[in-house]
């Protein structure tokens, strides 16, 4: 043997699709296969994922926690920006595939490979989030994705399994395809294919039904500094054990579930099934704590960058330097972000019930109806005056044109076209 044979650092679930992987690239490719199996808090068996690796055939099996660094450059990164794609999908498996990619790469150049490869579809988002990043982390590595490339169906991989002495767990005549990390846990395939049909209990896995909830709230005080949830009742915690602590909390209550008919990347519809306890919690949290903080002005923008933010990290674009620049501004409008936020969990509701802050905007002189109250009533009239100018002004000038002689009186107040429409069909009736 004179040439050395190639590598190939391949991302392992131990699933099927990845485990079928480990044989077919050596088959396909004559590479030698080296797993990296990476946790982002999905509760699995890393050792025996490990050791399965290694036994099908790899050269080598690595597994990496990359839990914090998922929490603290990831998760509480988009928390902050406000990340809900589609105003809703908090983007757990998403904000996964870019640290993927990172450690993929990282590997990939600390056992001098030449190829990295994942068990993605050619259908889904998340080929495109893997090779969009990889490609910016390093364009030379050869990107395999078996599963994108050798059209088995899902029965003939598992008589490729059964050839080749893989083992297939029962687990896998489950109908439903799945990912899951701290931010989540995302459900599609089966059933859950028809968006009429009701999601069967069974997809759920980290939350209660609602009915079956406990009957008692629970209450839970969130502490932030600058956008980053800190503290649960007082008790400080890292950003793991937060995250995992709500999960279980807001589980219990039923609280987190998504049902959400998504826009895919690739240009589909698909329907999805979230669990998010601790996301939507923090979330809902995050939200109000800025309401209290930041100006009017700030917050319409803020909506504006969120949702920007969000198609950003949903369509892959991580590295890149548009970002960047987003980063920039979520962490300045973030400096002011400290306080504490009373939830109230109950029957798979999550509700905001107090607010507090030392950097709060909201003045209790200003607003209440009691004597108590500052707020100089007569300054309204001289505001009222020249902020109704515009529009008083016009009234006079414009109105006979904009919506005809009745003018001034009340069933002529809608926009002229709708006024127009209306007066069309009315018209018709009376013949
Ligand atoms: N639709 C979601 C996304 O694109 C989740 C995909 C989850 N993948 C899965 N194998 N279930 O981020």
């Amino acid at each position: 043997m004179t040439e050395q044979r190639k590598k190939v650092v391949l991302a392992y679930s131990g699933g099927l699709d990845t485990s079928v992987a480990i044989r077919w690239i050596p088959e396909k490719y004559h590479m030698d296969v080296i797993t990296v199996t990476i946790d982002l808090g999905a509760v699995k068996d890393l050792d025996a994922i490990r050791e399965k690796a290694l036994k099908i055939g790899a050269k080598k099996a690595i597994v990496i926690d990359a839990k914090d660094t998922f929490v603290k450059y990831f998760i509480f990164p988009a928390l902050q920006a406000g990340a809900l794609y589609e105003g809703v999908y908090p983007l757990a498996t998403a904000l996964g595939r870019p640290l993927i990619a990172k450690l993929l790469a990282d590997v990939a150049h600390e056992e001098k490979a030449d190829a990295v490869a994942h068990g993605c579809t050619g259908k889904g988002n998340d080929q495109v989030r893997l090779d969009v990043s990889l490609q910016v982390l390093n364009p030379k590595l050869q990107i395999i994705a078996p599963v994108r490339e050798w059209k088995m169906t899902r029965d003939e991989e598992i008589r490729y399994a059964e050839e080749h002495n893989i083992p297939v767990e029962a687990k896998i005549k489950s109908p439903y395809s799945t990912d899951e990390n701290l931010w989540g846990r995302s459900i599609e395939c089966g059933v859950l294919e028809d968006p009429w049909a009701e999601p069967p209990e069974e997809v759920y896995k980290w939350t209660k039904n609602a009915k079956d909830a406990p009957d008692e709230p629970e209450y839970l005080e969130i502490y932030f500094e600058r956008g980053i949830p800190v503290a649960i009742n007082e008790n400080e915690m890292d950003g793991v054990t937060l995250i995992n602590t709500l999960n279980a909390r807001g589980g219990k209550h039923g609280v987190g579930r998504i049902d959400h008919l998504e826009n895919r990347l690739v240009g589909i519809k698909s329907r999805e099934i979230y669990e998010s306890p601790a996301a939507i919690i923090l979330h809902t949290a995050h939200k109000a704590l800025e309401g209290m903080i930041m100006t009017k002005d700030a917050l319409r923008f803020k909506d504006i960058v969120s949702a920007h933010y969000a198609d950003l990290i949903y369509n892959g674009l991580w590295f890149s330097a548009f970002h960047q620049d987003l980063v920039a501004y979520v962490l300045s409008s973030q400096r002011l972000m400290t306080g504490t936020i009373r939830i109230r969990l109950s029957k798979g509701t999550c509700t905001v019930v107090g607010r507090k802050s030392p950097l709060s905007l909201y003045s209790e002189k200003l607003a209440t109806y009691q004597k108590e109250d500052t707020f100089d009533h007569n300054a309204s009239l001289g505001f009222i005056k020249i902020y109704g100018l515009p529009v008083k002004i016009q009234a006079q000038k414009q109105m006979d044109i904009l919506a005809g002689k009745e003018a001034l009186r009340l069933d002529s107040i809608m926009p002229p076209k709708v006024k127009s429409l209306e007066k069309a069909e009315g018209d018709k009736k009376v013949k």
